[in-house]
């Protein structure tokens, strides 16, 4: 009998972000009892990036350099080279509208080609020629009078309509970064909007139905997904993201921005009330001058105005969508800026709605992934990925490795942070 390992197959998602790189490499594995297919991130390689703001490229060298690191560091933990990769946009760039499209039913009941082609109709309006489709997301078909149809398969009737979102990047945005990534050496499976990709991993059937937002609180930004009767509705952006926060207390405290961030991620909070009085912390002085100590509290003062900022500045864009009442799960906080303790308290204060942090759900034993929401587009991105190659029968003729148990997997990962950090 032969010894040889097969390679499984994988699926990698990049997320190219305005502060890190990520890549993640994941293994189609079968558990081999229930039969089922499941996915396992068994590589993960994270670079800080520079070369990116605002979701475009503004150095294609330090971009580049960012996913070469990010990419080695993956394929080093998983023992794979990457395949192909399921790359993230998002940004200024990204616009999305909704479109119509209507057809004849061939065969009097609808059938999968039905679909197809009212979903193309709807595509067929003029996009400028500088915008590029990503995505057209069903949100109801119509079947002759009875509209609201989820899902209009093996209904009969003569017309079919399709009310659709559609959205759009910017060409030459989207260009960059595909160079970027080939540059690298790497493969460009799709684009995928950053925020649907994340929504797979950390948004439930409940909330998409139940009507919700995904926010998405980056380094540079913070991007919306709205979700209404499961479907995608609306997407917008705040131009305020982590490195706003970390700038304000550079201010004001008159520290480097790097001591401002670590400060930040490990003393911050957006509630002061939540800090003991006594608690003090050190403070590094510019062009060296002498630390100083200050009470934990004033940092929490500086970044409580931001928080109160960005999340007046979300209760807007959301009175403004229309969709307000629609929205009875509230509002999810995803991504690396997410994390500031008392975000979720001050967010339902302010917003009058539900609020909650996101993460992804775990993928195998890498919990850096499921427990940080920094990780979650990168996750979103693999799930993403996995979905399309699974709807394309990709999996169907693939051998699946299941040969790799997870205990022993989960000492290599576990092995490889402690090196790490
Ligand atoms: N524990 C923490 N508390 C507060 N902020 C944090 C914490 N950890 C990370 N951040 C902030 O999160 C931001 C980075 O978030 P994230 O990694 O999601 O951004 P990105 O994907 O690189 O950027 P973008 O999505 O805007 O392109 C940084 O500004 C960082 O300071
Ligand atoms: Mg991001």
């Amino acid at each position: 009998m032969s010894t040889l390992k097969t390679k499984p197959v994988l699926v990698a998602g990049l997320d190219i972000g305005s502060t890190k790189v990520s890549l993640a490499i994941a293994a189609v594995r079968i558990d081999s009892q229930s039969g089922q297919r499941f996915l396992e991130i068994i590589g993960l390689g994270v670079a800080p990036n520079t070369g990116l703001k605002h979701g475009i490229i503004v150095n294609i060298e330090a971009t580049t350099e960012a996913i070469i690191k990010a990419k080695e560091e993956a394929e080093l933990m998983a023992g794979y080279s990457a395949p192909s990769v399921w790359v993230g946009v998002s940004g200024s760039h990204i616009k999305s509208f909704d479109s119509k499209g209507m057809v004849a039913i061939k065969d009097k009941e609808v059938a999968n080609s039905d679909i197809a082609r009212v979903i193309e109709a709807a595509q067929a309006v003029s996009v400028p020629s500088d915008r590029k489709v990503l995505h057209v997301l069903p949100r109801e078909y119509k079947v002759d009078e009875n509209d609201g149809i989820v899902d209009p398969i093996g209904m009969t009737g003569v017309r079919l309509e399709a009310n659709v979102h559609i959205v759009t990047g910017g060409q030459s945005a989207l260009n960059n970064i595909v160079k970027c990534v080939e540059k690298a050496h790497l493969k460009v499976s799709g684009l995928v909007l950053e925020t649907l990709a994340a929504s797979q991993v950390v948004l439930s059937a409940d909330e998409k139905s139940l009507g919700c937002v995904l926010a998405d609180m980056g380094g540079g930004s913070t991007q919306l997904l709205y979700f209404v009767n499961g479907s995608v509705a609306h997407s917008s952006q705040i131009s305020v993201g982590g490195q706003h926060f970390t700038h304000d207390v550079a201010v004001g405290l008159r520290t480097p921005q790097i001591s401002a961030e670590d400060l930040k991620k490990r003393s911050g909070s957006a509630l002061p009330t939540l800090i003991d009085e006594h608690d003090s912390i050190d403070v590094e002085g510019v062009g060296g001058r002498k630390s100083r100590t200050i009470a934990r509290k004033d940092l929490a003062h500086i970044l409580e105005a931001r928080a109160e900022e960005t999340l007046q500045l979300i209760a807007h864009d959301i009175r403004n969508s229309g969709f307000e009442p629609l929205l009875a799960s509230g509002v999810i906080l995803t991504g690396g800026a997410s994390q500031l303790p008392g975000l979720v308290e001050m967010g339902e204060y302010v917003m009058d709605l539900p609020v909650r942090k996101g993460f992804a759900k775990p993928m195998g034993p890498l919990v850096e992934v499921s427990k940080s929401s920094e990780h979650a587009t990168v996750a979103g991105l693999i799930q993403y990925g996995y979905e399309k190659m699974k709807g394309m029968g990709q999996l169907e003729t693939a051998e699946i490795d299941i040969s790799q148990s997870w205990a022993g997997l989960s000492e290599k990962i576990k092995s490889f942070f402690k090196d790490l950090f």
